[in-house]
């Protein structure tokens, strides 16, 4: 297992479509993806917590006339996705291996267009409430990059966090747009799913877990 990790790493490492730590640009990205990486001037979508970039590569497959980036700090799960839009000849995704607090550092105001939180961590013990993606100090990072009028999409499969998640954004007064569900998939917003399924919505689906999904704009 630890073996295999190491070759994962190391292909990561060598993989064009991972920015990380010790690579070339890795600093230099903020306010640069769509001249550096992916040479256009198409719309960016952040996928927060990617996982194994299901959501990211799944995304970037429909919408070829789009850019996509996942971001998370575990670079065994970037891997996959890397390897998957590697394998497709995806050149509109790639992966940034970070932590969400940072994302500042690699992110202009302005220069995201629509944001993914795709399952992430309950994180379900008071003390560990700063942690949760949808905390209001993430929300704030969210905000500083999104265009005005930006999406964020969240998903999630635990009753808790979502909950959570609807009275932290009730609690703002600059959100617009709220829509939610407690049973995606016996919803109206179906066809916002994609038909694309996460490791983790697979897991939580499986198991007889309803997927909650919530969506909003930030009223700048
Ligand atoms: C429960 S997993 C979900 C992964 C994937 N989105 C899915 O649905 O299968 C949550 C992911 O968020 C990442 N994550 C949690 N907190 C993070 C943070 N502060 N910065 C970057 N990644 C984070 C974890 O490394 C993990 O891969």
């Amino acid at each position: 297992m630890a073996r295999q990790k190491t070759r994962r790493f190391e292909e990561t490492f060598k993989a064009q479509n991972v920015i990380e730590e010790n690579k070339p640009h890795y600093m230099q990205m903020k306010g640069n993806w769509n001249r550096d990486f992916f040479h256009n001037d198409q719309p960016i979508t952040l996928e927060i917590g990617c996982g194994r970039g299901e959501y990211s590569v799944g995304l970037a497959r429909i919408y070829p006339e789009r850019n996509f980036i996942g971001v998370d700090i575990k670079g065994d799960r970037l891997w996959a996705g890397s390897r998957q839009a590697t394998q497709e000849n995806l050149g509109n995704v790639c992966f940034l291996r970070a932590q969400v607090q940072q994302i500042e550092d690699f992110f202009e105001p302005d220069e995201v267009s629509c944001i993914w939180i795709t399952f992430p961590d309950p994180r379900p013990r008071d003390r560990d409430i700063k942690r949760r993606l949808t905390n209001p100090r993430f929300l704030e990072h969210y905000k500083q990059l999104l265009k005005p009028g930006g999406m964020v999409y969240f998903k999630t499969d635990n009753t808790p966090l979502f909950e959570y998640t609807l009275e932290v954004l009730s609690e703002r007064t600059d959100i617009t747009d709220l829509e939610y569900t407690f049973n995606l998939y016996e919803s109206e917003y179906m066809d916002e799913h994609h038909g694309i399924k996460t490791k983790f919505e697979q897991k939580f689906h499986d198991l007889g877990e309803d997927i909650k999904y919530l969506k909003f704009r930030f009223d700048q």
